[in-house]
């Protein structure tokens, strides 16, 4: 694996959900992997589990860990090629790109939409530009459009929970006060599409996603239905993507309940978190034996591990 941008960098799903699965056995005999490498984490963004899970990805490798808030420690960068910049940009993502792969073996970048621009944030300019410029491997750790390490930790949680061999998962739209980007439910669509799953996503009208993800993808707007013999919930908040980044519903109807559970075959409940507690779902459901919110995180430092091991085994 040279990059890990999105699941196009993945040549065989079931190989590396089973690598990671594994890999949680065996880490022991990896720790001297990374011996000798650094990779930097660099974030635009807020983070808890990407952050932590990564980090820790990296030193079960044996690798050091250099981490940039450059959203808030850095210069301003000026993503423009060829501008004059006599803005607030001090730096061009050019150079500072190139110098932080002279330090890094690795880069890992967090950097989401603006929800402003959508052809801007579907360019994935900041992304696009570390792979461009640094040299060196670059991890994807949620960018404008994509949240890779997340949908891969969903998938090897789904393996291991799943009863039947072919589960039904479906992805539901619900309400949140801020405008979210599309980059997990992007995600788990491709990551889901290529999943041994039947796949169902329920919104509400005008919260279609890009038809770049959802070509093939059963959709329906009756989330009640949607539910019906459901193994698996994944919920999750995103803005409009046609009125972009727009919030156009925020009824209380579409919170994930316990009474809407009960309508599933038994199912559980997951989320990526950060969650809105009794806006995009209950107490009662985050808290319920059946929400397995916390493996999920923690399969974080699963999907991190064995992308990393991927990468440093092909350095
Ligand atoms: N799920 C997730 O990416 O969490 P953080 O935003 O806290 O990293």
């Amino acid at each position: 694996m040279k990059h890990f941008f999105s699941i196009s960098d993945v040549t065989d799903l079931k190989g590396i959900v089973a690598e990671a699965i594994e890999l949680k056995k065996t880490i022991s005999n990896f720790s001297s992997l990374g011996k000798g490498k650094t990779i930097g984490l660099i974030f635009f963004n807020s983070s808890l589990r990407t952050r932590l899970s990564t980090q820790k990805a990296a030193i079960n490798l044996g690798m050091s860990v250099i981490v940039m808030n450059v959203g808030s420690d850095g210069w301003k960068l000026e993503m423009e090629d060829g501008a004059i910049m006599n803005g607030d940009a001090a730096e061009h993502i050019k150079d500072a790109a190139r110098v932080m792969g002279a330090y890094c073996d690795i880069i890992a970048v967090r950097s989401f939409a603006g929800l402003k621009d959508r052809k801007k944030d579907y360019s994935e300019e900041v992304l696009k530009s570390f792979m461009k410029y640094s040299g060196v491997p670059v991890v994807n750790l949620e960018s404008s459009t994509l949240h890779p390490l997340q949908s891969l930790a969903d998938l090897i949680t789904i393996e291991e929970y799943k009863k039947v061999q072919r589960p039904k998962v479906v992805l539901t739209w619900a309400p949140h006060p801020k405008a979210l980007p599309q980059a997990v439910p992007n995600s788990f669509v491709q990551w889901m599409k290529n999943a041994d799953v039947d796949f169902v996503v329920t919104h509400p009208e005008g919260y279609e996603l890009a038809p770049e993800f959802m070509e093939g993808v059963t959709v329906t707007n009756d989330q009640n239905n949607a539910f019906k013999d459901a193994d698996f919930i994944y919920a999750k908040n995103w803005s409009s993507y046609q009125s972009y980044g727009q919030i156009l519903n925020t009824d209380p109807a579409w919170t994930v309940s316990s009474e809407k559970m009960a309508l599933t075959n038994n199912a559980k409940f997951m989320h990526c978190l950060p969650v809105r507690r009794n806006v995009v779902v209950t107490d009662e459901v985050l808290d319920a034996d059946y929400s397995i919110i916390i493996p999920e995180a923690k399969n974080r430092v699963t999907s991190a591990q064995v992308v990393l091991k991927r990468i440093l085994e092909n350095l």
